[in-house]
């Protein structure tokens, strides 16, 4: 089935293409550039892990208090608490796994003054992010509460910094142990008897620095201590995940490593990787956003390099990799952090064009990663939803909300290898010299759907695209776009709707599909194919 081409269009454009072709560098010369790709659906890289499509929620801002939760009393639609909007809304997107409670509170955060009557918890200088006071009612059950109600699996990040083994031996055991212990009988008299059965617990946070300020071998030790008492009770086996580097550190990984010999590895290992901006979010001019979309060849290079680095300790290889936090980190201006709260950013079209660059990867590395958390869920960094402050009532899918969904028929696929043409990501921009992102395509298939994902992170110029099919013949396909011309713009309170996803035009053919990406646009193409 062909769409939005005619059949003479097409061919002309396949001929001048060659297919995948590695073209002559006078093709580029023309002011509509025509890019190839070749998708090797029978060569495949790794399952797209749904974890690959995590999220965040740190104690910081109006994240948690104000963001997620609102309290029952509030006047703001709630479920228990919980803000109703955001968990409509995160229901509908999916997350697979949400990571709490930090991030850099985490390691100031003492679990047992989340727990037992409200009115009794202590109230708390949140020290990391702006020295507010906590009240803490928002502690270990309303979080599971939270993870259960948008159908999240939770994951802890455990408090090393300034906490003890004890403290997070005795977490997991409240959390996991089914009956009978003390901790366990308290859970049970705080309203929940069953277990949380909680898998995922980090060991620390940025344990380099606000983490505790550690050396990479005093982390490793310090990982050797906490895991000797992070058993499993119950019939869940805690799944440990150790503190990388912020980006892509050997020294780093190499003491934490060495420092574990002949010990418990980690079963999972956390890297931190930020794409900062030089504006504030809505004044990025195109340089500004080539520049930052630029930064995500380094992350890409930080995932196979810290994989190739875990791969070469014995057992290495049944660590997983976990992109723990990543994102786009603007400038942002004093006002809306004073108005919304600490970091609260503005996610523009330029933000998901980095959503999508990034998505991109995980599907690329599907065989080198476990899990990625995109910093933060609400009203923080790169957030897919944001309110007017803690007290606003209303909440917004941002523009990042609908780069996520976008990408969320990769999920459970298989991604496979997608060549691009001489313009490629690890390439050289024959137009002007740069080394440029263009554009970004990726892939996965199950069965007789393949799902294409396409990224033009240029802001200057519209790039029609090619991609020959090798291993498969389709039958008919539909696209999907998420596209702005004006690279600030941005779902506001007034205008909540001005981007969401368009039905797009593609040309299918048995071996090739044709598209045409604007400048500055996300689009997924789903293929029918045999
Ligand atoms: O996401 C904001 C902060 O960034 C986190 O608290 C910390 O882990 C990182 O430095």
């Amino acid at each position: 089935m062909t769409t939005g081409f005619t059949r003479r269009q097409f061919a002309r454009a396949g001929a001048a293409a060659g297919l995948a072709a590695v073209l002559p560098r006078g093709v580029f010369a023309a002011p509509d550039p025509y890019y190839t790709a070749l998708i090797r659906a029978d060569d495949e890289i790794g399952l797209v892990r749904p974890e690959f499509h995590s999220h965040f929620a740190e104690h910081l801002g109006s994240c948690v208090y104000g963001g997620i939760w609102v309290g029952p009393k509030s006047p703001i639609e709630n479920v228990e608490g919980f803000r109703k909007a955001a968990v409509d809304y995160l229901k509908e997107l999916g997350v697979p796994v949400l990571r709490w409670p930090g991030g850099c509170y985490a390691d100031d955060y003492h679990w047992r003054e989340g727990i037992g009557p409200v009115a009794k918890r202590p109230k708390r200088v949140n020290i990391w992010w702006g020295n507010y006071v906590e009240d803490n009612s928002f502690g270990t059950h309303e979080f599971i509460r939270f993870c259960r109600l948008i159908g999240a699996e939770p994951y802890f990040a455990a408090n090393v910094g300034s906490g003890s083994p004890r403290e997070m031996r005795d977490w997991i055991e409240y959390c996991n142990f089914p009956s009978g212990s003390a901790l366990a009988d308290e859970r049970a008299a705080n309203g929940s008897p069953e277990p949380f059965r909680v898998k995922y617990w980090g060991v620390g946070n940025e344990a380099w620095g606000c983490g505790g300020n550690y050396r990479p071998d005093g982390a490793g030790a310090e990982f050797r201590r906490y895991a000797s008492y992070a058993r499993a009770f119950g019939d869940t086996k805690p799944f440990l995940i150790g503190c990388g580097p912020g980006g892509n550190d050997a020294k780093w990984t190499r003491g934490f490593m060495d420092a574990l010999a002949g010990s418990r590895l980690p079963d999972g290992y956390s890297i931190h990787y930020y794409v900062n901006g030089e504006r504030p979010p809505l004044e990025f001019r195109e340089h500004d956003a080539m520049t930052q979309m630029n930064t995500f060849r380094a992350v890409e290079q930080a995932i196979i390099d810290q994989r190739e680095l875990l791969d070469s300790y014995d057992h290495g290889r049944g660590i997983g990799l976990f992109l723990d936090e990543w994102g786009v980190w603007d400038r942002i201006p004093k006002a809306d952090q004073e108005r919304n709260g600490a970091l609260w950013q503005q996610s523009t079209m330029r933000s998901a064009v980095a959503a999508g660059l990034g998505l991109n990867i995980f599907n690329r590395q599907a065989d080198k990663l476990y899990m990625c958390n995109i910093a933060q869920m609400v009203n923080v960094l790169q957030s897919v939803l944001l309110t007017d402050g803690p007290e606003g009532r209303n909440c917004v899918r941002t523009t990042t909300y609908y780069a996520f969904m976008l990408f969320k028929p990769h999920r459970g696929k298989t991604a496979v290898r997608v060549d691009g043409g001489p313009l490629t990501w690890d390439g050289r921009n024959l137009l002007d010299g740069e080394v440029m992102p263009i554009p970004s395509i990726s892939a996965s298939r199950n069965g007789s759907e393949l799902v294409v994902s396409l990224v033009n992170p240029r802001p200057d110029q519209d790039m029609d695209v090619e991609c020959a099919l090798r291993g498969a013949r389709a039958r008919q396909g539909r696209a999907q776009i998420l596209h702005d011309s004006d690279l600030n713009a941005y779902n506001s309170f007034d205008h909540p709707d001005r981007l969401t996803i368009q039905p797009h035009e593609v040309a299918v053919e048995p071996d090739r599909m044709r598209i045409m990406l604007p400048a500055m646009s996300v689009a997924t193409v789903t293929l029918e194919v045999e």
